[in-house]
């Protein structure tokens, strides 16, 4: 793996995330865990290169992010890794210890876990936590469109400290 700077990321958010999808791992204590994600953003705020990630209220991440103070996020081979995504975003880690069972080499910056066989990891420092809520929705079919049942996002905001490519 190398270091490689925020410039020299050239792929597109769009179909990074949106369609080839990642995996925010975060570690609270001896608690580990991941979850899939395909709604997200890269981009620039407080003059700091930054991911933009959005996790409702009910993921168990959620509860360990909210009591870290980093998380990574991960880009793997979608073909390759298509089962493990679909696994870590349809399982809950309240129940299952989904990283053990998905086989990927858990390995630790500091306290930030990532994965070996990640193709890129981004390591954030959380810099912001907001809820997203019906009050601030300007598009009124927000609300009845994506929270029926109130599950609510929250935006969390993570300066990339450091981007390292397989
Ligand atoms: C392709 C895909 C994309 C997803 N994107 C998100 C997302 O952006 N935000 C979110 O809160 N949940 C998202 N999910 C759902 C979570 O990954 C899923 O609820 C997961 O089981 C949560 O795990 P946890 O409870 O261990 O955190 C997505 C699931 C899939 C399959």
């Amino acid at each position: 793996m190398k270091e490689i700077t925020a410039l020299d990321f050239i792929h597109s958010p769009f179909s990074l995330i949106g369609n080839e999808w990642m995996l925010i791992s975060a570690k609270q204590g001896n608690r580990t865990n991941s979850m899939t994600a395909s709604w997200g953003g890269l981009g620039v705020m407080w003059n700091k290169n930054v991911v933009y990630t959005v996790i409702r209220d009910s993921r168990f991440t959620k509860q360990l992010i909210d009591h870290t103070d980093t998380f990574s996020i991960s880009f793997f081979d979608h073909e390759e890794y298509q089962k493990m995504y679909q696994y870590m975003g349809a399982v809950s880690g309240r129940d299952e210890d989904k990283i053990s069972k998905s086989g990927l080499s858990l390995l630790y910056d500091g306290e930030t876990p990532y994965f070996g066989e990640a193709e890129y990891t981004m390591f954030c420092r959380k810099l912001c936590c907001s809820p997203i809520r019906p009050e601030s929705f300007a598009v009124e079919s927000i609300g009845p469109s994506f929270y029926g049942d109130k599950d609510y996002h929250n935006l969390y905001i993570g300066e990339i400290l450091k981007i390292m490519s397989k």
